[in-house]
Order: C-alpha cells, then structure tokens, then sequence
C-alpha cells in the first residue's frame, strides 16, 4: 500500500502517494514530471540521477524518498533563479557547447553548483576531485571544467 509523503521539490512542496522505500528518482520522475535527475546505473555509482538534498548532493537512485520529509530537494530544473533566469553555471555550459547527448548532465548541474555555492573560486584541481565520480560517456570533461570555472569567475563578478 502507497504511502503518503510529503516532499519539497525546488521550493514547492508535495504531497505524493508513493511507498517510502521507492527511490526519490522515480518518485521525480513519474509522480512530479522531472526529468534532469536521470537513471544511469541504479547503484549510485554514475551521478545522473544526482540531485541536492539541504544543498549536498545525493544519489536519487538509491534514497528513499520516505527519508525526505522536511528536507529541501533541489534537482537541475530548480537551479535556475526565481524569476526564470538560468543559473550562471548553466549558462556556460551552453556557451561551451558541453554537454552532447546531455543524459548525463543533470546530475553534473547540481553537482557543479554544490561546489559553487560554498567554493566561489575552485582551482582546476579542486574542481576535478570536487565531480569525481560523476561519469559522461560522451567524454565532455574538458569544456565542463571551463565552463565550471568561467561560471565561478562570473559568479564572483569577473567576467
Ligand atoms: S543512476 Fe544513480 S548514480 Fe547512476
Ligand atoms: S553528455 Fe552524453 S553522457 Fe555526458
């Protein structure tokens, strides 16, 4: 029997019928119509599904969603600002023209931002070892890391 289970997802809250053990990523998926958390390998070994969870980020294929209440769930759609404008960090990944198939992406955006949002100005280095563990099969690393970098300078009003 489905549970009901109340979550906030990108600043609005619901409330869902799902059993508590599901993963959050198939409650976003197929019960809120979200789809930048994606399902690469289930077993939290990829980063697709990524999303922030009180700003850190989780594996969404592997957390329960009953695990939640309370907590403020961020995935790439809520990047963006209230008023609609993208996030920095978006908006350099499409000038780098990063992302290719995109599937992995998703989980990149939030993982980036996590980093931005308590490091304003990562070295190359930190970036790298900060997206550890996140993995693209187009092989988009190198216009990534750019595009984190140059999101940082702007952020920090250098560029
Ligand atoms: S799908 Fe969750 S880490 Fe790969
Ligand atoms: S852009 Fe295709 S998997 Fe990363």
């Amino acid at each position: 029997m489905a549970d009901t289970i109340e979550i906030t997802v990108n600043g609005e809250r619901h409330s869902v019928e799902a059993d508590a053990a599901t993963p959050l990523l198939y409650v976003l998926s197929d019960n809120l119509g979200l789809k930048g958390a994606r399902f690469g390998c289930g077993l939290a070994q990829c980063g697709a599904c990524s999303v922030l969870v009180d700003g850190r980020e989780i594996r969404s294929c592997v957390t329960p969603v009953g695990t939640l209440t309370g907590a403020k769930i961020t995935t790439a759609e809520g990047l963006s600002a209230a008023n609609g404008n993208p996030h920095p960090l978006q908006e350099e990944l499409i000038a780098a023209q990063a992302p290719q198939c995109g599937y992995c992406y998703g989980g990149m955006m939030v993982k980036a931002a996590e980093l931005l949002a308590t490091n304003p100005n990562p070295s190359r280095d930190e970036i790298v070892a900060h997206m550890d563990g996140h993995i693209c099969r187009c092989g988009t690393y190198p216009r990534l890391l750019t595009a984190i970098e140059k999101a940082a300078a702007r952020m920090r009003g250098n560029a």
